[in-house]
């Protein structure tokens, strides 16, 4: 039996399910049970009935998915696969901006660790960032770690004010794209709709036709003929399967190494062993599952 059957069979027998992000390595997303974004994946977290939950992405998606699912046994093939706009934000930092900032609720962006969620009023990812933001009743918002999604919702509601935490939190992959880039490719693809993560710089943001999350676009993206994606380049597997017909232009140099991490063999060995169970501490995921709630309950 190749790699493909032998984790089919196990995941069988073991009951589990395989949950993949949207910028998985192709052969990942292809023997995932189901692929989405982040906010789908916290979803999905819950509402499965299997007793195993295997998430293919990166460690903040995973801990997500236990403190959502603690009687679940929730694997990640590779546990070293992290995020560093996640370490940008740590609960010292939240808790010192809510001293300078008394009174003010704290949205924190999905992606960030179980200990500064549980610094935090509600989580939000790049799909549903505006609702949770226009959800609150204050004016004023602390947001983090992502300033350019902060941005971004700061553009969405004029009538509040944003205030990013740290001031220039921002994503390593996303960063390196530029209003150039936008320029070159609507000078190539002068039929292209271009579309960017919110992750991406406001400047950007601004030069495009389009900003959503990799949800948004897996959505939203087949209706006209040709599209310039800007996000990490994974993105265009789902693209490419759901809409055949549509030609997707991505930039090859716009990878997040944690993303691709995971091989069919390390899929293969989680399931097979059992290995590397996400574990989180009583009193954080105590903490941090109202603060994640909150925002379930905010996107129903
Ligand atoms: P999505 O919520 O759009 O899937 O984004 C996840 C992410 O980590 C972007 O860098």
């Amino acid at each position: 039996m190749n790699y493909e059957q032998q984790i089919k069979k196990f995941a069988a027998e073991k009951n589990a399910v395989i949950l993949a992000h949207n910028y998985q390595p192709p052969e990942i997303q292809d023997m995932a049970d189901i692929c989405g974004d982040s906010l789908e994946l916290a979803q999905l977290a819950k509402e499965t009935k299997e007793s195993t939950l295997v998430l293919c992405g990166v460690y903040f998606m995973a801990e997500t998915a236990k403190i959502l699912s603690p009687e679940k046994t929730v694997l990640i093939p590779r546990p070293d696969a992290g995020c560093p706009l996640a370490d940008q934000l740590t609960p010292e930092i939240v808790r010192r901006a809510k001293i300078e900032h008394p009174g003010l609720p704290f949205v924190v962006y999905v992606n960030s660790n179980a200990t500064t969620k549980a610094e935090c009023d509600i989580t939000c990812t790049s799909a549903n960032a505006t609702t949770i933001a226009a959800s609150l009743p204050q004016n004023k918002i602390l947001f983090g770690p992502d300033s350019n999604l902060a941005n971004w919702v700061q553009r969405q509601l004029p009538d509040k004010i944003i205030i990013p935490i740290p001031a220039n939190g921002g994503c390593p992959t996303h960063h390196n794209f530029t209003v150039r880039d936008v320029e070159i490719a609507r000078r190539e693809y002068p039929n292209a709709r271009i579309i960017c993560h919110p992750e991406c710089n406001a400047e950007v943001q601004q030069a495009c036709d389009l900003v959503g999350s990799t949800g948004y676009m897996v959505r939203h993206c087949g209706s006209a003929g040709e599209w310039v994606i800007l996000t990490e380049k994974g993105i265009v597997h789902p693209l490419e399967k759901r809409y055949p017909d549509t030609m997707f232009h991505v930039i090859d140099a716009a990878i997040c190494p944690n993303m691709k991490l995971i091989e069919l063999s390390d899929l293969y060995v989680t399931l097979r062993d059992g290995v590397h169970p996400v574990l989180v501490a009583n009193h954080i995921a105590t903490k941090a599952r109202v603060v994640i709630e909150r925002m379930i309950d905010v996107s129903k």
